[in-house]
C-alpha cells in the first residue's frame, strides 16, 4: 500500500480581523517551522487571505479558501473564483462544508460544480462529507456517505483526482466537543475508501487522504493519526489558536 503523506488542515471558519489573522498565521509559522513529513494548512476568510498569503508564502504551512463559485467570473454579486483563490495565493479550497450545506443550501450538485472548478484550476480541493445525529441514528451514515461521494464526484474520471483530498466530518462532532471514538471514525474512512475503489479504482483508493474533523484537540490528535484510514485532520475551533494547532500539526 502506498504511504500518504498526513495533512493537517485548519479552518478558521468566519474568525479573526486581518491583523488577528496575520499574527496567528505569523506565529504558526514559526512554531511549526521544524515540522517534516505533515503538510500543514490554514484557511482564513476570504478577506484575509491575501495578506496572510504573504505570511506563509516558502514556509511550511500552505493556504486555502473556505469556499469559491464555479463560473469563471461574472455577474455574481459576492462570489469568489478558483482563479481569483489562486492570484491570492491558494493552493487548497474546502468544499461542502456541513455548514455551508446546512446554512446556505449547498448540495451533492453545487459541491459536483465547485470539486471540478477546483480541479480545473489546479487547487487541491478538500472535500467535506459526513452524516447527521439523526441519520448515523437511524442507521443511514454509509448510504449517505454513499450519495455524497458518488454525487460530489459525478463525471469525474480516475485522472483528474489526483490531488483530492476528502474529509470525513459526522455534522454531531463539528463544534460540539463530542468526537467521533478512533473506531467509529476508522470504520467511516474505510468505507469511504471502498466507494473511491469501486468507483476510481484501488489506486486512487490507496492514495487519497481522507482527513477526520470534528473536534478534533491535542489531545485526541495521535489516537485518530494512529488508525489505518485516517491521513490527518481537518480542525475548527483548536486551529485558531496557533499553539494548540501546532500541537496537533506534530500529533
Ligand atoms: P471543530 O470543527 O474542530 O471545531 O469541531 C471542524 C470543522 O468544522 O471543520
Amino acid at each position: 500500500m502506498e504511504t500518504r503523506r498526513p495533512l493537517i488542515a485548519g479552518n478558521w471558519k468566519m474568525y479573526k480581523t486581518n491583523p488577528e489573522a496575520v499574527e496567528s498565521a505569523g506565529r504558526l509559522v514559526e512554531l511549526v517551522a521544524d515540522t517534516d513529513g505533515v503538510d500543514i494548512m490554514i484557511a482564513p476568510v476570504f478577506t484575509a487571505l491575501d495578506p496572510v498569503s504573504k505570511v506563509v508564502r516558502d514556509t511550511r504551512v500552505g493556504l486555502g479558501a473556505q469556499n469559491l463559485y464555479w463560473e469563471k467570473e461574472g455577474a455574481f454579486t459576492g462570489e469568489i473564483s478558483a482563479d481569483m483563490l489562486v492570484s491570492a495565493g491558494c493552493r487548497y479550497v474546502i468544499i461542502g462544508h456541513s455548514e455551508r450545506r446546512q446554512y446556505f443550501g449547498e448540495t451533492d450538485e453545487t459541491v459536483n460544480r465547485k470539486i471540478n472548478a477546483a480541479l480545473a484550476a489546479d487547487l487541491i480541493p478538500v472535500f467535506c462529507i459526513g452524516e447527521t445525529e439523526s441519520e448515523r441514528d437511524s442507521g443511514k451514515t454509509f448510504s449517505v456517505l454513499d450519495k455524497q461521494v458518488k454525487d460530489g464526484l459525478n463525471n469525474r474520471v480516475v485522472d483528474e483526482l489526483g490531488t483530492l483530498v476528502i474529509a470525513y466530518e459526522p455534522v454531531w462532532a463539528i463544534g460540539t466537543g463530542k468526537t467521533a471514538t478512533s473506531d467509529q471514525a476508522q470504520e467511516a474512512h474505510k468505507y469511504i475508501r471502498s466507494l473511491i475503489s469501486d468507483s476510481f479504482g484501488t489506486a486512487l483508493a490507496d492514495t487519497v487522504r481522507i482527513l477526520y474533523g470534528g473536534s478534533v484537540k491535542p489531545a485526541n490528535v495521535s489516537e485518530l493519526m494512529g488508525m489505518a484510514d485516517i491521513d490527518g485532520a481537518l480542525v475548527g475551533g483548536a486551529s485558531l489558536e496557533a499553539e494548540s494547532f501546532s500541537q496537533i500539526v506534530k500529533f
